[in-house]
């Protein structure tokens, strides 16, 4: 496959550099932590199982090239012991309870999870983590007040924080928890540098989550069922997943410069403008990639609230971090369609998705 973005990360800076990923067995930590190992990191990383049966994860034998600790983010002595074992020079954030509609029947443990396990992390990094130099805290696009309908704009970091469901409202929240450490307890000499990353709507292969757009039309194929379809209209920041995971590192890599300090703040990482594109755009796509066995149909069932147009302005990363996309979502969509045919005819899908980094971030 023709590979149009490329982005370029500095080996020697990952190579045997001591990283703490939160959030490892999920679908974003997984491709993460994989991509680590390819650097020469030498990764730890902190769970509490795996949140979906098939994962990457397991799948890709993730947990094979790396020091593993299951700790629930919420256990704040579990989360001190974890980060002393892995004594990191840089901490990746990920861990989450990411589900809108999960947050809507468990909003509490959703600010638990997101909110006071961030606040933990970051506590533990403060007073247990002296060599730490980075920390990069995962929250979303979704951080964002909502626009009233008719108004579609791009995000930029400055605008209000916000968000309808607890889902949303709790990365708000792990942004001000953030900004606050920052500002008033990471001030000292030497101390860690903090930024927030907020990307979203990430596709790659090995999605198994529950109401993501591609997993479910991934599980329809897998199943032989028809696709029920929530929102075809709404627009949404569509991604590969290396693109943002990339971003991370990038970020991380500024926090532990000379120039940290200008680093550390919110960042967005989003597809490039105009890529932006319906539901209905996706599924149209990914069902001519499917060649056929890929159906959908309206779901008409009452649906919690969502925005219907989704976008972000990622040019202060552009600028700023030499951050771009690794691949448009044409070439995205590929990517996942020959990651899940790959899986679905018993090929190794840790040699697949390795060589899915290498295609897109050459060494
Ligand atoms: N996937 C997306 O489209 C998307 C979009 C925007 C933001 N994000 C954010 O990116 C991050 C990773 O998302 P993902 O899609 O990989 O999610 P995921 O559900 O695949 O993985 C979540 C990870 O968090 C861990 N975890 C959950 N609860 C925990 C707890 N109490 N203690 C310790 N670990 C716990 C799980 O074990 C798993 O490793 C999250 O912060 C999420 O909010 C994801």
């Amino acid at each position: 496959m023709k590979i149009a973005g490329r982005v370029s990360i500095d080996d020697e800076f990952w190579r045997g550099r001591r990283v703490l990923v939160t959030g490892h067995t999920g679908f974003k930590g997984a491709w993460l932590s994989l991509w680590l190992q390819l650097l020469g990191a030498d990764v730890t990383g902190l769970s509490r199982g795996v949140p979906t049966q098939p994962s990457l994860y397991e799948l890709a034998r993730v947990g094979a090239g790396m020091q593993e600790l299951s700790v629930d983010v919420r256990d704040a002595g579990g989360v001190r012991d974890a980060v002393r074992a892995a004594s990191p020079e840089v901490v990746l954030h990920l861990a989450a309870q990411p589900l809108v509609r999960r947050s809507l029947r468990e909003p509490a443990l959703t600010y638990e999870v997101n909110v006071i396990g961030t606040a933990n992390v970051l506590d533990t990094v403060r007073l247990d983590a002296p060599q730490a130099r980075a920390v990069v805290v995962v929250t979303s696009d979704k951080c964002y007040e909502n626009p009233r309908a008719g108004t579609p704009r791009r995000f930029v970091e400055g605008d209000a924080l916000g968000g309808h469901d607890p889902y949303s409202s709790s990365k708000a929240c792990a942004e001000l928890v953030t900004a606050a450490y920052r500002d008033s307890c990471f001030i000292s000499e030497g101390a860690p540098k903090l930024a927030t990353a907020r990307a979203g709507n990430v596709i790659g292969g090995g999605d198994w989550g529950e109401d993501r757009l591609v997993a479910d039309a991934v599980r329809a194929v897998e199943e032989g069922a028809v696709l029920r379809v929530r929102n075809p209209g709404a627009v949404r920041p569509w991604q590969h997943v290396l693109s943002p995971l990339a971003g991370y590192l990038l970020l991380a890599q500024a926090l532990a410069g000379e120039r940290g300090e200008q680093a550390a703040r919110a960042w967005n990482f989003g597809p490039a403008a105009g890529e932006e594109q319906p539901v209905s755009a996706v599924l149209e796509r990914l069902a001519k990639l499917w060649e056929g066995e890929l159906s959908w149909e309206l779901d008409a069932a009452a649906n919690p609230p969502e925005a219907s147009h989704l976008a972000l302005d990622s040019s202060a990363a552009e600028r700023e971090l030499a951050w771009s996309p690794a691949c448009g979502l044409e070439q995205a969509l590929e990517l996942v369609v020959d990651w899940h045919r790959a899986h679905r005819a018993g090929r190794d899908v840790r040699e697949v998705s390795v060589a899915q980094i290498e295609a897109l971030a050459p060494g």
